[in-house]
């Protein structure tokens, strides 16, 4: 079957630069999947991310990627690592902001808003602003504020990278949870292996300069995980070893 998103010999150089940042990747993901996108800093992920966005187009090769939205939704939608909040505006109006580029009857959206706000826990904090929150509440209104378009596919770069561990464990258990109630596309960004192999159904090493597709391996531990599953921290160590001594 083919993938929603799909890389053929996908190639991408920025203007002037020496050499492209990514040649000859070749990935497929299907619909409902959740795969995590590891690789050292610089190699291209978030880079990636973006040709799933549009924001980029291919110099070499093809990239299918989610077609356009309607005036319900949007195909794709970006989660930072810091939240990008709207500072002037409530928590529940920066979510609504997010559907700002839909043609919803305000009342829908408004009822999508509260329904996402219940969903991420933050009914109670809905009208305030983003500097009352903390750090993780303000992840979790750029989390809902992304999923108010219904994006078919739910980009995510290193959404949970500058919080603490505490944090950084309850809205992994969130995301999961989110994933399998409505089982949405998501490309997930980290440089933590334990996350990735943690949230995923694959998770994909990017390497190389020029990068491609390293490694591709497929996450088959049953869920609901656990951190402390011996079959989870395998993996991790193989990845690890991997890492540690490139093809
Ligand atoms: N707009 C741009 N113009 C030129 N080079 C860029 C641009 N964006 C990213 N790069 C370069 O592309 C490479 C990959 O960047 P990026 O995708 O951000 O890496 P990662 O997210 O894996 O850390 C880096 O060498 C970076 O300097
Ligand atoms: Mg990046």
């Amino acid at each position: 079957m083919a993938g929603l998103i799909q890389f053929h010999r996908l190639g991408l150089s920025f203007p002037g630069a020496e050499r492209p940042v990514i040649q000859g990747l070749d990935l497929s993901v299907a619909a409902g999947e959740f795969v995590a996108i590891i690789g050292t800093s610089g190699v291209g992920k978030s880079t990636l991310l973006r040709v799933v966005a549009r924001l980029l187009l291919p110099t070499e090769g093809t990239a299918d990627v989610p077609p356009v939205g309607d005036g319900r939704r949007l195909p794709v939608a970006m989660v930072f690592q810091d939240a990008r909040l709207l500072p002037w505006r409530s928590a529940r109006a920066n979510v609504l902001f997010g559907m700002e580029r839909l043609s919803l009857p305000r009342r829908e959206a408004e009822q999508r808003a509260d329904s996402l706000l219940d969903r991420v826990g933050l009914s109670a904090h809905a009208s305030k602003w983003p500097r009352q929150l903390s750090g993780g509440q303000r992840q979790r209104v750029a989390i809902a504020r992304a999923l108010g378009v219904e994006p078919d596919v739910l980009l995510m770069d290193e959404p949970f990278g500058a919080l603490d561990a505490m944090t950084r464990e309850g809205l992994q258990d969130e995301l999961a949870q989110l994933h399998r109630r409505d089982g949405r596309t998501v490309l997930f960004v980290t440089h933590d292996i334990e996350e990735a192999i943690y949230l995923a159904d694959r998770v994909v090493l990017l390497e190389g300069a020029p990068a491609s597709v390293g490694l591709d391996i497929e996450i088959s531990i049953a869920r609901p995980r656990r951190r402390e599953d011996s079959a989870l921290q395998d993996l991790a160590a193989q990845i690890r070893a991997r890492l540690r001594t490139p093809a």
